[in-house]
C-alpha cells in the first residue's frame, strides 16, 4: 500500500508542528513496512505571498489527488485588515469546500499526566473524553447572502441556513461515532431562538430512531458551554453546527490543558483533511517551542480514518501518552512551573518518534510469546 499525503504547513507555527507530525508518520509507517510519500504545498498567508491567493489551484489539485491532507495552521496578524474572502483563512475554508468533508471530529481528552495544566480541578476532568462532531460545510460560515456595506453608517450581515440533508449527514457520522464509544450523543443547538436550530433538533431526533442503541439528548449551546467545563465527564459525543462547534471545541481544550494538544479530522468528503485545532500562534512562531502533539495526534487520526491503519494510530496515541507520563512538556504545558528542562517542538517530536518504536516493539514482543 502506498499512501500519498499532501502536507500543507501553512503559517506561523504550522510548519514547525507539521514537520514533527510527518516525522512520526514516516517512522510508524516504516516500522509497519508501508510506503508513503509526502508532498508539500502552499496555503494561507504563505500562498498569498507566493501566488497572490490563499488557495492556489496547484494546491487544491494536489490535495484532491492525494489519499489525505495534513495541514498545519493558517493566518497571521499582517492580514488582519483584509476582508474575509482575501485572508489566509479563506484558503482553508475553500479547501474544506473543495474536498467536501462535512464532519469535523475534535476529540478532547484529559491526559492524567498533565491534569495540572488545566485550570479545571483534577477531580472535574479526570477521565474526561469528549468527541465534538462539528458540522463543517454549512451554517453561518458559508451562508449567502453575506456582506459588508461600508459608508457613513456601515452595516454587515451573514446568513445562517441549514438544509435537512446537511443536518442528516453529520448526524449520522455522530451517531456512528457514539456507537464506537459510550453510546451517548448530545445534540447542541439554540432551538429556543433559532429556526435553523429547530430544524436541527427535529432532524437529529428523527435520524436518532435509526440508532436505538445510542442515547440522544439535546442541549442549548449556552448551557453546554457551561457544562463542558463544570462536568465534562457527563459528555460522550457532541454534535453541533459549524459556529457552535468552532467555539465549543476551543473551550474543550481546557479539558486537555492546552489547545496545542487537540487534534482534528475532517471526514465525509472526497479526501479527508487532518489538522490540529490550534491556530498559527504568531506570538510564538519561529521559536521552536510550539506543542506538536495536536498535529501528531491528527496524524494518528489520518492513519485511522484515511488508511485503515488502526494499530499504527493507536501506537502513536500510546506514544503520546507515554511521553507525557514520563514528564516531558512543551513550554505552554509547564505554566511557568517547569520541574525539568522544557522540550522544544523538535525534541517533543523526537520523543514521540522513539516512543512509537518502543510501543511497537513491546507489542510485537508480547504477541510473539
Ligand atoms: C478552526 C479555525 C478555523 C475555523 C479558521 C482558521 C477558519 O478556527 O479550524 O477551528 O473557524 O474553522
Ligand atoms: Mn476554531
Amino acid at each position: 500500500m502506498r499512501l500519498n499525503i499532501t502536507v500543507l504547513p501553512g503559517d506561523g507555527v504550522g510548519p514547525e508542528v507539521t514537520r514533527e507530525a510527518v516525522r512520526v508518520l514516516r517512522t510508524v509507517l516504516d516500522l509497519y513496512g508501508y510506503d508513503a510519500s509526502f508532498e508539500e504545498h502552499a496555503i494561507g498567508g504563505v500562498a498569498i505571498r507566493q501566488f497572490g491567493q490563499p488557495l492556489p489551484e496547484s494546491t487544491a489539485s494536489a490535495c484532491s489527488q492525494s489519499r489525505a491532507v495534513l495541514l498545519g495552521a493558517v493566518g497571521g496578524p499582517e492580514f488582519d485588515s483584509l476582508p474575509p474572502a482575501q485572508r489566509p483563512e479563506a484558503g482553508l475554508l475553500g479547501l474544506r469546500q473543495a474536498l467536501g468533508g462535512f464532519a469535523n471530529l475534535r476529540p478532547a481528552i484529559a491526559y492524567n499526566a498533565i491534569a495540572d495544566c488545566s485550570p479545571l480541578r483534577p477531580e472535574v476532568i479526570k477521565g474526561a473524553d469528549v468527541l465534538i462532531v462539528r458540522e463543517l460545510l454549512g451554517g453561518i460560515y458559508f451562508g449567502e447572502p453575506r456582506g459588508f456595506n461600508s459608508g457613513s453608517s456601515p452595516d454587515a450581515y451573514n446568513t445562517l441556513r441549514y438544509s435537512v440533508a446537511e443536518i442528516e449527514r453529520v448526524a449520522r457520522v455522530a451517531f456512528r461515532q457514539a456507537q464506537l464509544r459510550k453510546h451517548k450523543l448530545t445534540s447542541v443547538d439554540k432551538a429556543n431562538v433559532l429556526e435553523t436550530s429547530q430544524l436541527w433538533r427535529q432532524t437529529v431526533t428523527r435520524v436518532g430512531r435509526e440508532y436505538p442503541d445510542v442515547k440522544l439528548d439535546h442541549m442549548y449551546v449556552d448551557s453546554c458551554a457551561m457544562r463542558l467545563i463544570s462536568d465534562p465527564r457527563s459528555f460522550d459525543v457532541i454534535v453541533t453546527e459549524n459556529l457552535f462547534g468552532d467555539i465549543l471545541s476551543d473551550e474543550a481544550a481546557v479539558i486537555s490543558g492546552s489547545l496545542g494538544m487537540l487534534a482534528s479530522a475532517t471526514i465525509g468528503g472526497k479526501v479527508d483533511l487532518y489538522e490540529p485545532v490550534h491556530g498559527s500562534a504568531p506570538d510564538i512562531a519561529g521559536r521552536g517551542i510550539a506543542n506538536p502533539l495536536g498535529a501528531i495526534a491528527s496524524a494518528a487520526m489520518l492513519l485511522r480514518h484515511s488508511a485503515g491503519l488502526e494499530q499504527c494510530a493507536q501506537d502513536i496515541e500510546d506514544a503520546i501518552r507515554e511521553v507525557l507520563d514520563k514528564g516531558h512538556r512543551t513550554a505552554e504545558l509547564t505554566r511557568g512551573r517547569a520541574k525539568r528542562p522544557v522540550s522544544s517542538t523538535a525534541e517533543m517530536g523526537a520523543l514521540v518518534e522513539s516512543a512509537v518504536a518502543d510501543v511497537t516493539d513491546r507489542r510485537r514482543a508480547y504477541h510473539a510469546v
